[in-house]
């Protein structure tokens, strides 16, 4: 009895200066087994009551009974003081220092290039035109045969191609899309139609292998030349300011007739002459005319009975305009320290 008294109180005073010395979860861990656990000292003691008294076992259990739940306390206490130490290091670890300067966020911009598309596209929308597309992949007969250009005419030459085979090529021109609209439209059309063209070109800083154009055309009864002179007027004082006079020369295209060359008047000199209008005063933008009677025919439309303007501008020499650059291929090179000052 008196042995088992003093074993207890021996372990109590072994377990609590062992608890306290502990430094780690683990090392709680281990303790508990060996005190606790199956094989434990703690354990251990409640095999020995069957040597004691059956008058004095009670006593004796509550004894081992209280040093169970005093070594349970004190394992668990200490327990929890390594949780919050862990705890409370992770929060100084995760704090948000907001002093601190932020990282910049890099937001993609729009292209040069889309962007005068899109300006070009929004006056030509506000006056009732819908857009179309057609495919860059394109028919010899879409992009040369059905514009009134058939094999042999020298008109191809003016046009240098990428063939893909015979009969395929990649289109030189916006133009192709006219036919293909008029194929599944009835009068009237208003229409723009913007997309990439191809040319076999040599490449320079005037010059790239594929560029941008804007096609329109509008068909009805009754269009005239003075409606196309109208609206070259209207779209160029939206484009380059109000200020800005156009002036019309004559020129050929085999699917117009008349053709005309339209130039605005420089918007960078305000007309009084510089190196980019080349001292002249006029910037020569697009391309037009009455659309020829054989070409509505090949849409499927009777020139009798209707008429129609078309005209196309080239997006990159627009953009070489309105931004001051001196080199196309930049549009092409996707190099970020151009493209990121717009
Ligand atoms: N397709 C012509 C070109 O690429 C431009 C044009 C379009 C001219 C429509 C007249 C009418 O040069």
């Amino acid at each position: 009895m008196f042995e088992i008294k003093s074993q207890i109180s021996k372990i109590k005073v072994d377990a609590e200066s062992l608890i306290r010395s502990c430094e780690n979860k683990n090392e709680i861990e281990q303790l508990r087994v060996r005190f606790l656990g199956k094989k434990g000292v703690v354990t251990a003691l409640y095999k020995n009551l069957k040597d004691i008294t059956p008058e004095q076992r009670p006593e004796v259990g509550d004894l081992i009974n209280t040093l169970k739940d005093e070594v349970a306390r004190e394992l668990d206490c200490k327990q929890s003081f390594f949780l919050r130490e862990s705890l409370r290091s992770r929060l100084v670890e995760e704090e948000l220092d907001v002093t601190l300067p932020g990282k910049p966020v890099t937001l993609g911009r729009i292209h040069p290039i889309t962007k005068v598309l899109q300006r070009v596209i929004d006056i030509f929308q506000a006056l009732g035109f819908s857009v179309a597309e057609g495919p860059e992949i394109e028919k010899e007969y879409y992009n040369f045969d059905a514009l009134n250009i058939p094999s042999h005419h020298p008109a191809r030459d003016m046009q240098d191609t990428f063939f893909i085979d015979v009969g395929t090529l990649l289109r030189t021109h916006t133009s192709p899309v006219q036919i293909r609209v008029m194929e599944n439209r009835k009068p009237p059309v208003r229409v723009i139609a913007p997309g990439r063209v191809y040319r076999n070109e040599a490449i320079n800083a005037r010059s790239y292998c594929l560029f941008h154009q804007v096609e329109g055309f509008y068909v009805d009864k009754h269009v005239t030349f003075a409606d196309l002179k109208g609206i070259l007027g209207h779209f160029s004082r939206e484009m380059f300011g109000a200020k800005t006079a156009i002036r019309i020369r004559p020129s050929y295209f085999p699917f117009t007739e008349p053709s005309l060359e339209c130039d605005v008047s420089c918007f960078l000199c305000s007309a009084k002459g510089c190196r980019v209008c080349k001292y002249t005063g006029w910037l020569e933008i697009l391309g037009a005319g009455m659309i020829h009677p054989a070409v509505l025919k090949a849409g499927g439309f009777d020139p009798d009975e209707v008429q129609g303007y078309a005209f196309g501008m080239g997006i990159e020499r627009t953009a070489l305009l309105l931004y001051g650059i001196n080199d196309i291929r930049l549009f092409f090179e996707n190099d970020m320290r151009f493209l990121s000052q717009f």
